[in-house]
């Protein structure tokens, strides 16, 4: 008997990770995206969205694209909340070249089709609270949208069969020196997401970088002869190239991270260690604003709110993204 799917809300900022992990999640077959909702983040909500709508259309899929929140809920309120922090880099330009994590326009044909009228917000709470089935929401970017979604209505809660989110770090970070960008770009959404009651997943940047993807990976990609394969392959190099020129490789390949979170969603068997934990974020500015904060201390007054994902399995995530961006359209259609 077929698998029932599962109703999903992805929640983007596209971006080149989000990219793959919307590639996934609507080629895997095994969701029924109900919608995607848009946020601002790796460039401005716009752009994502219109990031979004190339890859929708590229794959001929018929998802509805919903633009929400330009900015974070209130962190931008707080005068120089922040200053003290070096400039977040993405991009940098050498011998003339850009190099940047998350290019403006994906190198894939231009969207022809048009978001929808409906505010992202609006259609998080209208689509889970009439769903039938309880709905799985992935969120990839600043959850500025999600959070306030649930600030405005909380029951709907009730009706998320869980919260599998890319964000957060355990003694690390990429936006600032501890703090990771989704988190960090609204740290009220992430604590209202945090604290919300629903089940929650997190794959935190100790995870993804567990189980980045190098240059054979990305050829392996392209080789699928997909258009879906051959724009995974085009990003992963993408961001190596950006990271080899701005000084961040590590040993451990390019993180993609979004796209590991949608595959945990899809398969337990891809991340290898996690743990309950107790969740929080720093809210109060300074160095550490935006934090993901794990209390390790187990008492009695441990409750945890998430499973937090510590390592991930490299050779597995590449099984399920070559499993299912083999799909859709050959490359040779571009
Ligand atoms: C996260 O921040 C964004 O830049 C990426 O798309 C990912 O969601 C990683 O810290
Ligand atoms: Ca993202």
């Amino acid at each position: 008997m077929e698998e029932k799917k599962r109703k999903l809300i992805l929640d983007v900022d596209t971006g080149s990770d989000d990219a793959v992990a919307v590639l996934l999640s609507i080629l895997s077959g095994r969701f029924d995206v109900l919608g995607i909702t848009v946020s601002w983040g790796n460039s401005d909500v716009e752009t994502c969205v219109n990031n979004t709508l190339q890859i929708v259309d590229m794959l001929g899929a018929d998802i509805p694209v919903f633009q929400g929140c330009p900015g974070p809920m209130v962190r931008e309120m707080t005068k120089g909340r922040v200053m003290n922090l070096p400039p977040n880099k993405i991009s940098t330009t050498k011998d003339g070249k850009v190099y940047t994590m998350h290019p403006n326009v994906l190198p894939i044909p231009p969207a022809v089709s048009k978001k929808q009228e409906q505010h992202a917000c609006a259609f998080l709470m209208e689509a889970i609270k009439k769903s039938p089935e309880k709905v799985t929401v992935i969120p990839t970017a600043p959850m500025t949208n999600i959070g306030m979604a649930l600030r405005m209505d909380p029951s709907l809660v009730e009706n998320i069969e869980e919260i599998v989110l890319m964000g957060g770090a355990v003694h690390m970070g990429n936006a600032s020196p501890s703090a990771e960008a989704n988190f960090f770009h609204d740290p009220e959404a992430a604590k209202i997401v945090l604290d919300s009651g629903a089940k929650i997943r997190i794959v935190p940047l100790n995870a993804t970088h567990s189980a980045g993807l190098y240059r054979e990976d990305a050829a392996k990609l392209i080789g699928l002869g997909t258009m879906a394969g051959k724009l995974a392959g085009d990003l992963v190099n993408m961001r190596l190239d950006s990271s080899d020129i701005m000084g961040w490789r590590s040993d451990q390949g390019e993180p993609i991270h979004d796209a590991l979170a949608v595959a945990w969603a899809l398969d337990e068997s891809v991340i290898v260690e996690s743990r309950e934990e107790k969740c929080d974020v720093e809210m109060n500015g300074g160095i550490c604003d935006g934090t993901m904060v794990v209390d390790h201390r187990r008492g009695y007054e441990f409750v945890p709110n998430a499973r937090v994902a510590y390592r991930g399995d490299r050779k597995r995530f590449m099984e399920i993204l070559c499993e299912h961006l083999s799909k859709g359209p050959k490359a040779a259609d571009v």
